[in-house]
């Protein structure tokens, strides 16, 4: 704890990234090194979401957001389905309180309307409570892939051409982007992903054009303040040039 505090004194609070982005992958593994079930790994990632989610608002992240379950997941076995929603839904009713204390405000990006009934309700539910929030951002991505959202978008556009609502020739990228589910909020700076492996999957594919990467083997469940500090540190050495030289950006 003591080099925690020790360490936070490395961070510059002036240059924090604004939107920090988690694939929060590796529970299984988690589990099976210990010979525990799959479902024990995203028990105990679990912990890990409460505890990141605090630390982020304690040092004034702005915008954080998890990728929990991906379009893709709901091929795994129907079991282990069932089991990550009776914990989403779960997890979010017994953390809206805490959440509603830390003036964490919760936003859902994904195809919700897929997931069980009751478990929806329990968002909306956390999603109402926490309305009036001003301090952190959560989007908890649920049932969400990037292909679906841009998708969904480019429907949506055409219908409104067809109706003759927007006139084609002026889509431009803030057309685009307007047109996504993270439409009120900045792009992620920094996209972590655990758990070792060096991939997107299918997340924020628009949204991270321009965001700095960081892969850490590091399983979920493990992924502690400590692990969170040495990719906000290495973010903050990095010089992010958005396409100029590094003079043009010094002289900034
Ligand atoms: C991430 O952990 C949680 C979800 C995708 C829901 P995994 O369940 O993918 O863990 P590994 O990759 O099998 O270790
Ligand atoms: C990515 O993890 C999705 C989430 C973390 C929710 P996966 O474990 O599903 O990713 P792949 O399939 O290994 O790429
Ligand atoms: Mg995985």
């Amino acid at each position: 704890m003591e080099d925690l505090e020790k360490r936070l004194k490395e961070l510059d609070p002036t240059r924090l990234p604004q939107h920090v982005a988690i694939i929060m992958d590796g529970n299984g593994r988690w589990a099976r090194m210990r010979s525990r079930e799959r479902s024990d790994g995203h028990a105990e990632g679990v912990n890990s979401v409460t505890r990141i989610t605090r630390f982020s608002s304690d040092i004034g992240i702005k915008y954080l957001t998890l990728y929990a379950f991906s379009t893709e997941n709901w091929n795994r076995p129907q079991a282990e389905v069932d089991m990550l929603m009776n914990l989403i839904g779960w997890t979010i009713r017994r953390e809206t309180p805490d959440l509603v204390a830390n003036n964490v405000k919760i936003h859902l990006l994904g195809e919700t309307d897929r997931l069980p009934e009751d478990v929806q309700q329990s968002l909306y539910d956390g999603v109402k409570a926490t309305a009036h929030c001003t301090g952190l951002n959560l989007q908890l991505c649920l049932s969400y892939s990037s292909r679906w959202e841009i998708t969904r978008a480019v429907r949506e556009l055409a219908e409104k051409a067809m109706r003759g609502e927007i006139n084609p020739d002026r889509i431009d990228e803030h057309t685009v982007a307007e047109s996504l589910s993270t439409r009120d909020i900045p792009d992620p700076d920094l996209l972590i992903r655990t758990g070792g492996e060096e991939r997107v999957s299918n997340f924020l594919l628009w949204q991270i054009a321009y965001s700095e990467l960081y892969f850490t083997p590091v399983l979920w469940p493990d992924f502690d303040n400590s692990v969170y500090l040495d990719a906000l540190i290495d973010y903050q050495r990095r010089e992010r040039r958005f396409g100029k030289t590094s003079d043009q950006v010094k002289a900034e």
